[in-house]
């Protein structure tokens, strides 16, 4: 390093991080989201590689590294790199715990066909991860293990542009107002198998701002999604028209990412100010998708 390029790294950390860069990043769309090429996921990878990622991940919300082939404890080594990682409320299909590299898939258990009706599809409705937790997810990770020939796409809404396109009267309207979220309500909302009497004693329902700060840039974002049941000190159907209006322009296609799923594909996103859903544009029934699926602990929202 000449004199002057330290100067440069030392006035600009970011400047520094960007020349110790070991990989690309390219912009995938206005919205959200970054292809980065270079990096081996399979191998450990160092904290100043792993800060790098960050850096990249909180300025473009999503990251896609291509080409990813990860055993799960590979995908489960890259992950804790990130935090530790979440535990389950839901059960498998056989009534056990999910481990912590789960499956997402249309495979029905018994049969281990496609089926447009798998065990669980809450991931076809607008939420964040774990939005039911007092302390919900900072990022999940899904890797592509098998996906349909064209289709079954990811769908990815950016919330601070959600935020920043209400009036303003509205933005102050619903500053201090507290969504309440629990399992219970989220299995309702999308007709899935009731939640158990343990799992509500397991999960009870928390509150959260709908409006919350993401803790490391300071902007703010809308906190909606299917795991809302009602918001405090409101009627539950007025909230809930509240809410859903909300969304529908959260969720408008100019707000959207919709990542195309190719076989080796590593996708982690930012659940603190994105909502995602799957899309069932494809034939279930015909068609597998089997996603390899981390995620990991963030903090109170704020
Ligand atoms: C998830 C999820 C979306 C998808 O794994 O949390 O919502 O496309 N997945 O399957
Ligand atoms: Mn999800």
């Amino acid at each position: 390093m000449t004199d002057l390029s330290q100067a440069a790294a030392i006035a600009s950390p970011t400047a520094a991080l960007a020349a110790a860069r070991p990989f690309t990043i390219a912009r995938l769309s206005d919205v959200a989201g970054a292809e980065i090429h270079g990096i081996n996921l399979a191998k450990p990878i160092t904290p100043e590689l792993r800060d790098a990622i960050l850096e990249a991940f909180v300025a473009h919300h999503i990251l896609v590294f291509r080409d990813q082939h990860l055993t799960k404890d590979q995908q489960h080594a890259f992950t804790l790199n990130f935090g530790e990682l979440e535990e389950h409320v839901g059960r498998l299909p056989d009534g056990t715990q999910y481990p912590p590299v789960h499956t997402v898939t249309n495979l029905d258990a018994e049969t281990g066909k496609p089926t447009p009706t798998p065990s669980t599809h809450g991931n076809y409705f607008w939420h964040t991860d774990k939005s039911y937790h007092a302390i919900p997810s900072l990022t999940t990770l899904l890797h592509a293990v098998q996906v349909p020939p064209e289709g079954g796409d990811t769908l990815f809404a950016n919330m601070h542009m959600g935020y920043d396109a209400l009036p303003e009267d509205e933005k102050v309207a619903l500053t201090g107002l507290r969504a309440v979220h629990s399992w219970e309500a989220s299995r309702r909302n999308t007709g899935n198998k009731p939640a158990t009497e343990v799992q509500k004693q397991e999960r009870p329902p928390v509150d959260h701002p709908v409006v919350r700060t993401h803790p490391e840039t300071g902007s703010k974002s809308l906190y909606l999604g299917m795991h809302i049941g009602h918001i405090a000190g409101m009627p539950e159907a007025e909230g809930k028209a509240m809410l859903d209006d909300l969304l529908e322009r959260a969720t408008v296609p100019a707000n959207v990412y919709r990542h195309q799923w190719k076989r080796g594909d590593l996708v982690m996103w930012d659940n603190r100010c994105l909502l995602h859903r799957a899309d069932r544009n494809y034939d279930m029934s015909v068609h597998a998708r089997v996603l390899h699926r981390t995620v990991v602990i963030g903090t109170k929202p704020v």
